[in-house]
């Protein structure tokens, strides 16, 4: 099990831009964290320096206290895999092949193709609904398939730690929510450490144990839903006016933006 994850005085920039300033944050362990933020607030570029895709310009990601990027590609990539925000497929590869090179990080020269590699690929595609599709060209998938495709892919990792940029862009709702349930799943039943940036702030109050919210190259606030969701935050970090509320089947924050509409009732007027 991986132990810790945690970011010193990381600063991330692209050229001369800086992103992320130098922020120290611990990720919570066994947990699920949602990271939000406005559009080009650096939630992407955060989750890609943590996945070592990106390295900073001053401080350091620890993966269990070594800087990821003392680590090999092989090592980082048992421990921690990445659903990034647009993944392109290779042209012309299977739903399966696509799924397949989720193992990658686990064979070796000695250790070829297994049992148990192929029944956790198996697996990936049933828990994501793509197995029927498995011999389907990604390419020629619908973007709600696609996307669901490079999940089983991020899946069939096997980490202990999981980073997905926006997993449900492109699925209906009945998607998101079995995309949802089954890292919820994952959390609860083998401890998997979830970090996923989502935009839907009431799905991210229901599933998130730990929010982090992003703003000004660094963190606006972090904690539990309940303890950290107001109107004022969320006009704070999203320049949006809403009424808070509570969700009537979770119990949990939820966001009721203002804005037009084609009735307008009392409530909206302040
Ligand atoms: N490869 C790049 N080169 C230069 N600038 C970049 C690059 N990638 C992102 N940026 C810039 O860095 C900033 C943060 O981008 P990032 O993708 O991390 O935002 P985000 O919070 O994920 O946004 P979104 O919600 O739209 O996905 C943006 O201003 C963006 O234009
Ligand atoms: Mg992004």
């Amino acid at each position: 099990m991986a132990q810790s994850l945690v970011t010193e005085k990381l600063t991330l920039s692209y050229g001369t831009t800086t992103i992320i300033d130098e922020l120290s944050i611990a990720i919570p362990m066994n947990k699920i964290t949602v990271l939000i933020g406005a559009n080009g607030c650096g939630k992407s570029t955060l989750l890609r320096s943590v996945a070592r895709l990106l390295k900073p310009k001053n401080g350091a990601v620890l993966l269990d206290g070594e800087d990821v990027f003392h680590l090999s590609t092989k090592e980082v990539a048992k421990k921690l895999s990445i659903l990034p925000q647009s993944p392109v497929a290779p042209e012309g590869l299977t739903v399966l092949q696509l799924v397949k090179q989720g193992r990658y990080p686990h064979q070796t020269w000695r250790k070829q193709w297994t049992e148990q590699d192929e029944k956790i690929v198996m697996d990936a595609l049933k828990s994501t609904g793509m197995y029927d599709l498995q011999h389907k060209i990604v390419d020629e998938l619908s973007g709600g398939q696609r996307q669901r495709a490079w999940i089983a892919m991020t899946l069939a990792q096997d980490t202990d730690i999981i980073l997905l940029d926006e997993p449900t862009t492109y699925l209906d709702l009945t998607h998101q929510i079995d995309v949802l349930d089954l890292l919820f799943d994952l959390n609860r039943t083998q401890q998997r450490t979830i970090i996923m940036v989502l935009h839907d702030i009431n799905l991210a109050c229901r599933y998130a144990d730990h929010i982090i919210t992003v703003k000004d190259r660094t963190i606006f606030e972090q904690g539990k839903p309940e303890d950290i969701m107001t109107a004022e935050l969320v006009e704070n970090v999203f320049d949006l006016k809403c009424q808070m509320m509570t969700d009537p089947l979770f119990g949990t924050p939820m966001c009721l933006p203002f804005g037009k509409g084609r009735v307008i009732q009392q409530l909206n007027k302040v």
